[in-house]
Formats: structure tokens, C-alpha cells, sequence
């Protein structure tokens, strides 16, 4: 992302903020970043994780489709893996465009549809009945719907595709990835949760001495207006 002394830059959906502790250094002196997520849980994570001795950095909890900030506000805005979270994401875009200066810059990341495949073929081979919430969550905005939806509000839009795998060679490990979602209330589980060593041998025996593979395809969507 190409930001410079003096640039506002808004990030949507920060999470616990991992983009700005893993790359504090990248942020020039004199950019201003305010952070936001729709969870204030999410948001005092990132407060408290975010290194703010320079004061660069300001929280506030802002949903998407209604982003109480002024017209023109920002020279950049970030959206990660977290446009398709939205209700609505075209009532989402239009507040990202209104606060967008007109030469700025939006960037959204995404996955594509075959994020994650095998994990649920792994699962629902074990027991059909298994609901796997990870799969098809990101139908919303993917890679593969991401330039048409953003064809109305970008004149400029650039897509760069990271394919990517997993290789897991730890059950144990694998188990607890798979059960972490368990609050997802689009996720049937039960079958996991109530034969938990018969799942974890299934998986030791599908990994047996060497490993599984995963795909991860995710990318990035770099749309400006001028
Ligand atoms: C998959 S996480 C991504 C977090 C972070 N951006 C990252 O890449 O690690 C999605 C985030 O979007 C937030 N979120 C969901 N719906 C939202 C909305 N309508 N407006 C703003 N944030 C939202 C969630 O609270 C969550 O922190």
C-alpha cells in the first residue's frame, strides 16, 4: 500500500489490529490511521495490542454500512476479510466511496471460493451431517465476484491473486482449528464434538506419517476513481 506523510487512512473490520503490529515500521511518521471493527471487544484488543507511543493511531467502532465520518475523509481506506461480513455489501461500498477523498485509494482482500476446500471434504467425510462455516462464508465478496461487485463504485480496479497451501502434519493441532469455530451458529458440529477421539483418530489416520494438503487462495482488490 503506498501511503505518505500526511495521508488519513481508515482500516474497516481491524480485528484485534495483527496489520498494524506486524507492520508498525511500514507506517510513515506523519500518516494517521484511524482504526475501527464493528465489535468493541475486537476494537480494545487492537488499542491494547497497537503500539501508539507516537499517538498515530485512533479506535473507534464504526460499521461499515454506516460509517459516522465526514465526506472525503481519507486518503486510504482498508477493508480485510471482512467486506462479506456486511448485510448489504453495496450500502457498504457506497459509505466507503462517500468517505474516500476522490483521488484516494480502497484496498479489500478476500478469499476465493476453494479457500479451505478440503477441510470441509475432511469433515463432511467424516460425518455428512457436519457443517463446515468456513466454506462458502465468503460468497458475499470473493475473488471470483469481487471485480464485478466493485464495477459500479471504481473506475480503477486491480485484482492480485495469491495462491497459496497448507501442509498439516499435526492431528492434534488440525482438531483444534476445526472445533475453534464452534460458537458459529452456521456450523453443526455435533457430530465432532460428541465422538471426539473417533475424529481425532480419523484424522490421524487421513494424515497417517505425512500430511494434508490445504488450499488457500486469497487476494487483494486495489480500486482508486482517478
Ligand atoms: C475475518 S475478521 C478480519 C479481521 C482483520 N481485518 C484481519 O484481516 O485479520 C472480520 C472482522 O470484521 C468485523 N466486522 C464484521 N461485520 C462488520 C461490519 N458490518 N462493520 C465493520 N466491521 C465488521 C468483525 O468484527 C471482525 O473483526
Amino acid at each position: 500500500m503506498d501511503i505518505s506523510a500526511g495521508h488519513r487512512v481508515l482500516e474497516l473490520g481491524s480485528g484485534n489490529g495483527e496489520m498494524w503490529v506486524k507492520n508498525a515500521e511500514r507506517v510513515p511518521f506523519g500518516v494517521s490511521v484511524l482504526v475501527s471493527d464493528i465489535s468493541e471487544d475486537f476494537l480494545n484488543q487492537a488499542r491494547k495490542r497497537i503500539d501508539n507511543q507516537t499517538n498515530q493511531y485512533s479506535f473507534k467502532i464504526i460499521d461499515i454500512q454506516n460509517i459516522a465520518c465526514s465526506d472525503g475523509d481519507f486518503d486510504r481506506i482498508l477493508a480485510n476479510t471482512m467486506l462479506y461480513h456486511s448485510d448489504n455489501v453495496e450500502a457498504a461500498l457506497t459509505q466507503v466511496v462517500r468517505v474516500l477523498k476522490p483521488e484516494g485509494y480502497f484496498y479489500a482482500t478476500t478469499s476465493g471460493l476453494d479457500h479451505l476446500q478440503e477441510l470441509k471434504e475432511l469433515v463432511t467425510e467424516f460425518d455428512s451431517d457436519v457443517v463446515f462455516p468456513l466454506n462458502g462464508a465468503n460468497k458475499k465478496f470473493c475473488l471470483e465476484n469481487g471485480e464485478t461487485i466493485l464495477q459500479p463504485f471504481f473506475k480503477n480496479i486491480k485484482c492480485i491473486k495469491y495462491a497459496n497451501s497448507l501442509r498439516i502434519n499435526n492431528a492434534d493441532y488440525l482438531y483444534e482449528f476445526i472445533t475453534a469455530f464452534k460458537e458459529d451458529k452456521n456450523y453443526n458440529i455435533k457430530p465432532i464434538t460428541e465422538n471426539p477421539t473417533s475424529f481425532l483418530n480419523y484424522l490421524k489416520s487421513k494424515i497417517k506419517n505425512t500430511y494434508i494438503e490445504v488450499t488457500k487462495s486469497s487476494g487483494i482488490f486495489i480500486t482508486s476513481n482517478t
